[in-house]
């Protein structure tokens, strides 16, 4: 794509999110890249452990409120992941520079709903803790349909907002005052999900 195109559709999202809190961006990755995430998933749904809720020292499981599992990515030991990351860091450096955001550091997982999972209402940031900043969650399901549910719903001024969980769709949300949930899914449902941060994770976890 040549350099002024690339501006444009970078532009389009960013005053997107700017605007309405969240914007939608399809066909996110490259085709290599998304294989690769796909592949590398696959490899690793043994691994996926219930998913928590709450900040890190007090963090538990709670069924009632959302039933995913996860795997957390280290850039460091999942290194065949280098493309997402770096793919990542543009992203990061594009709301730096588009939004005048301060954004030091991002953590990201896979998450697989079961058939019958959900996560309701919330904000991502927590309570004691506000270092998310940005949401941003990319799609992993391939022959997804009306009725198969899972839609991301966002609550907005007194609207809901669906949005379906299609392969390769990625949604980026501010963080701090987004409501939203994902409805019940009637098949697997796959993504990845991260957050970019204010400050890097693991500093200042206790801060405020
Ligand atoms: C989350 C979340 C939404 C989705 O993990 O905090 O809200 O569509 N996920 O997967
Ligand atoms: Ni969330």
């Amino acid at each position: 794509m040549p350099p002024i195109e690339e501006a444009k559709h970078v532009s389009r999202w960013i005053d997107e999110l700017a605007e309405q809190d969240y914007a939608i961006i399809d066909n996110f990755f490259e085709d290599d890249t998304l294989k690769l995430i796909n592949t590398f998933f696959k490899g690793k749904e043994l691994d996926f452990q219930p998913a928590k809720v709450g900040q890190a020292s007090i963090e538990k499981r709670v069924p009632e409120i959302r039933t995913d599992l996860t795997y957390w990515l280290d850039r460091a030991r999942d290194e065949s992941l280098l493309p997402f990351f770096v793919k990542v860091e543009s992203v990061r450096e594009e709301l730096k520079y588009g939004l005048f955001l301060s954004l030091q550091g991002y953590e990201f997982h896979f998450a697989l709903y079961p058939s019958g999972g959900f996560y309701r209402p919330h904000l991502d940031q927590f309570d004691a803790r506000s270092n998310r900043m940005i949401s941003m969650i990319i799609y992993l399901n391939q022959d997804w349909h009306l009725g198969d549910g899972g839609e991301l719903r966002i609550h907005k001024e007194g609207l809901e907002i669906d949005v379906q969980p299609i392969m390769n769709r990625c949604v980026i949300f501010r963080s701090d005052c987004l409501l939203h949930e994902v409805l019940k899914a009637n098949k697997p449902r796959r993504s990845l999900t991260g957050w970019l941060l204010k400050r890097p994770s693991g500093v200042g976890v206790l801060g405020i």
